[in-house]
């Protein structure tokens, strides 16, 4: 069986490292091993409620990123989620199926309602049923996402399970969260706290310069140093280490590792290694981000290109839901 992959990425600011180690790096080697389908979630971007101005714009920088990376519009299929008005109709029917009490469980939701006490809207509620539905509409068997996503990877499983219980038949396949890695992937923030996002201001963006990363990588948190020989580093230093790994070679990191066990750590080489590093990996394909926001006349090609060529499954398997839970033509 043709296995399809799945992926998406919210349209509310610039994507970040966390975004490019904990997704972006795994789709650009699946465009080539499977079916792909990727695309800028600006529909999802809607719960913080984005000034009319700021909306295409950050579609735009999603967009320009994505492709910046090495996402090849002519290899899989990218396009913009509100290109896609079956997915709208889809999200209608699937939400019929989610229950309140295991959507306000969700850990995304209880955060999100800490985060924006003011905005509480119904739209972050259905969040995952939203995003089942992006999953479900072209029958994706992977979803590439970060360790953040696990939760609603398995809200998707269990809304495709439950329609398929519902209507007796085994239509949707089940989607499972995908890495290349052992596990899926969490990128920490500079702030010593957990993941690296693009609301916790804690982020390096693949579009920053070489100063802004510098600045703030010498601003990252630390601690006093370790003590004792061989101690086992606290979170904000490992949290350090952790963003070495990814952005350094192995060399590097058992050096700084070894610096830390004999208690010989200097933070300040340690940083302005880690951001020597960081703006090597970045600097290019933030030139290519440059260049590529630039073309409009191309990015409009991609984006047509790409809602074409998503159209026609999503609308295949809608026709297929319709006729399941049995709409019929007059
Ligand atoms: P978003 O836009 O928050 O993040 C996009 C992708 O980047 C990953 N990611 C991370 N991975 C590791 N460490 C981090 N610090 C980190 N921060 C972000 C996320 O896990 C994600 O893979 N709801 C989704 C977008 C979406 C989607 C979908 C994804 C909508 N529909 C269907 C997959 C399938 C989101 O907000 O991701």
């Amino acid at each position: 069986m043709q296995q399809i992959v799945l992926s998406g990425i919210r349209s509310t600011g610039n994507l970040h490292l966390g975004n490019y180690f904990g997704a972006i790096k795994s789709f650009v080697r699946m465009q080539h091993e499977y079916n792909c389908y990727f695309f800028v979630a600006d529909w999802h971007s809607l719960t913080t409620h984005p000034h009319p101005g700021d909306l295409h714009a950050n579609v735009k920088s999603v967009l320009s990123e994505y492709l910046a990376c090495g996402i090849d519009p002519e290899v899989c299929t990218l396009y913009v989620q509100s290109d896609i008005p079956e997915i709208a109709e889809m999200y209608l029917l699937m939400n019929m199926n989610a229950y309140i009490g295991e959507l306000e469980r969700t850990t995304t939701f209880k955060e999100k309602i800490r985060k924006q006490p003011d905005n509480v809207n119904a739209g972050l509620l259905t969040y995952p049923v939203l995003m089942a539905t992006d999953i479900l509409i072209h029958k994706a068997n992977k979803v590439p996402v970060g360790k953040d996503q696990e939760q609603n990877i398995e809200m998707a499983r269990r809304f495709g399970k439950r329609f398929n219980q519902i209507y007796g038949t085994d239509y949707f396949p089940e989607p499972e969260g995908f890495t290349y890695a052992k596990n899926l992937v969490k990128i920490p923030g500079l702030d010593g706290s957990g993941k690296m996002g693009k609301s916790e201001g804690n982020a390096i963006n693949l579009a920053d310069d070489a100063k802004t990363i510098h600045q703030k990588v010498m601003k990252a948190v630390t601690d006093a140093g370790p003590t004792e020989m061989n101690q086992t580093p606290p979170e904000v230093i490992e949290n350090l280490f952790k963003l070495m790994e990814v952005a350094s070679t192995p060399e590097t990191v058992a050096f700084y590792r070894e610096q830390y066990a004999k208690c010989q750590i200097r933070y300040g080489d340690l940083k302005k290694q880690l951001s020597a590093d960081i703006i090597q990996f970045t600097a290019p394909i933030r030139e290519r981000i440059l260049e590529i926001q630039s073309d409009d006349a191309y990015l409009a090609k991609v984006v047509s290109m790409g809602a074409e060529k998503a159209r026609i499954s999503a609308s295949a398997t809608l026709i297929d839901v319709r006729e399941i839970i049995g709409f019929r033509k007059f």
